[in-house]
């Protein structure tokens, strides 16, 4: 049996990808203010920015959107993207919103009142900023091990079941909900077990408090936990990830990423109790409950993605993927958080950047330079991302300086993947000549998608 892992498909339609120089780079990155977010696709050449909405689809979800029922009220591509999610989850109400932000938007707008504390393992940006904007609190509780990049760990997306337990004795009539991202997207992409999972549940249940999962990467989690979790080796990935949501009440999806489509979500509920205000907010601001803001054709994409998602050998490339990565980016010298996660790998910018603190930004430096290098455009989980300026105008800091390298589904090769390794190992041979950045300008809320930036 031959030891090399192909990529599991082939490919009928192809996307010119282009080159440009490092002179002008310079240029385009000056132009976006020391801000990726701010080029041009076009002028990226490896696109790691983000696994959202950035996937290939197949040609049976290319031929299922032929199928697409556009009718306005009681499509079928509605039941049929129904139907998936339910066998999937398990959960009677489906509520399908344009991205996953949306679904967290309405959630927290019924669910959730100013000075609410919610906890999470840690709440991705969006859904930290939708709590925020609902007036609550989003709670980082994760694993003392998830915040430490090279402390070895099968499952650092785990909660702190400790922590849980003291803020909901202390302040439990203050928490509407737990919630748990899996995987951790902004801790690693680490997954959670399904023994922390149980034990969440059951101590959320004690105190009568409903479980919603983050559920954009439930495939990849659930994969995992077969992997590494004792005695889950013989089950079927679909039936580990069928036990996540049963442990559930809940869920937000952005089917970007686990449904393998480029558009689309859904919030899914167990029981009735939030769910006709949620409705009726999604009528004023989302669209028809039979609709909610997508395409027939994007509801039938979706309901045949969520199906794909779960076929093992995909699985077993989409994790070794960023394990190869991993082990060429360490063999470069490169610290990176490990184990490595489901979709992306993730760079220690203060480990390769030692010379820069943390007011230089590191890893939005970072990702700056490796555009630089080669084109490639990542995205910085650090202190741009989760740190603040206060109103007085000081600055919080994150405990962790991350470059992610976020791998979209089905869409590169292994040469891709080579070529990035080779820029950030070379990359981390002049590291000493990066400079750090400094705020131009900010917004209040999600500042990483507009702020500009100055070198240092
Ligand atoms: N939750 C998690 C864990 C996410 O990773 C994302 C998006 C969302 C919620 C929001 O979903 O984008 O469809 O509104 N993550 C993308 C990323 C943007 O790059 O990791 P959305």
């Amino acid at each position: 049996m031959p030891k090399t892992m192909i990529e599991p498909f082939r490919i009928k339609s192809v996307e010119p990808i282009r080159m440009t120089t490092r002179a002008e780079r310079e240029a385009l990155l000056a132009e976006a203010r020391l801000n990726v977010f701010r080029l041009r696709a076009r002028d990226v050449l490896l696109d790691f920015l983000t696994d959202s909405g950035t996937g290939a689809m197949s040609a049976h979800q290319w031929a299922a959107m032929m199928e697409g029922d556009e009718s306005y009220a009681g499509a079928e591509s509605f039941f049929r993207f129904e139907a998936a999610v339910r066998d999937l989850t398990g959960y009677a109400h489906v509520i399908p919103t344009h991205q996953g932000r949306a679904a967290e938007r309405i959630l927290f707008s019924v669910a959730a009142r100013p000075g609410d504390l919610v906890p999470s393992n840690t709440h991705f940006d969006t859904t930290r900023a939708n709590l925020e904007v609902a007036g609550a609190e989003p709670l980082d509780l994760v694993i003392r091990e998830g915040l430490e990049p090279r402390t070895p760990h099968p499952f650092k997306g785990n909660i702190d079941l400790e922590r849980v337990e003291a803020l909901l004795r202390t302040r439990g009539d203050r928490v509407p909900f737990g919630m748990i991202t899996v995987t951790n997207n902004s801790g690693g992409g680490q997954p959670v077990s399904l023994e922390n999972l149980r034990a969440y549940r059951a101590l959320l249940a004690r105190h009568g408090k409903p479980l919603i999962l983050d559920a954009c990467r439930f495939a990849e989690n659930a994969m995992f936990v077969k992997l590494r979790e004792p005695g889950q080796g013989e089950r079927a990935v679909k039936e580990i990830a069928r036990e996540m949501f049963s442990l559930a009440d809940g869920c937000t999806m952005s089917a970007k990423k686990d449904a393998l489509v480029n558009i689309g979500g859904f919030l899914a509920l167990r029981d009735d109790r939030w769910v006709e205000p949620a409705r009726n907010l999604l009528i004023l601001t989302e669209g028809f409950p039979t609709y909610g803001g997508l395409a027939g054709r994007d509801l039938d994409a979706l309901a045949v993605g969520l199906e794909e998602i779960l076929h093992e050998d995909y699985l077993r490339y989409r994790l070794r993927t960023a394990e190869y990565m991993g082990e060429k980016l360490r063999q470069g010298g490169v610290a990176i958080v490990e184990p490595t996660g489901g979709h992306a790998v993730y760079l220690d910018a203060r480990d390769f950047l030692p010379h820069l603190g943390p007011a230089d930004y590191p890893a939005w430096a970072l990702v700056d330079a490796l555009y630089l290098a080669g084109g490639i455009r990542g995205v910085e989980v650090g202190s741009v991302m989760f740190g603040k300026r206060l109103e007085d105008g000081t600055e919080t800091y994150h405990p962790m300086e991350l470059v992610r390298l976020a791998f979209p589904r089905r869409v590169y090769t292994q040469s891709h993947f080579d070529y990035a390794a080779e820029v950030v190992c070379e990359l981390k041979r002049e590291a000493a000549s990066v400079r750090g950045v400094r705020f131009a300008k900010q917004s209040r809320y999600l500042r990483h998608f507009t702020a500009e930036f100055e070198w240092a």
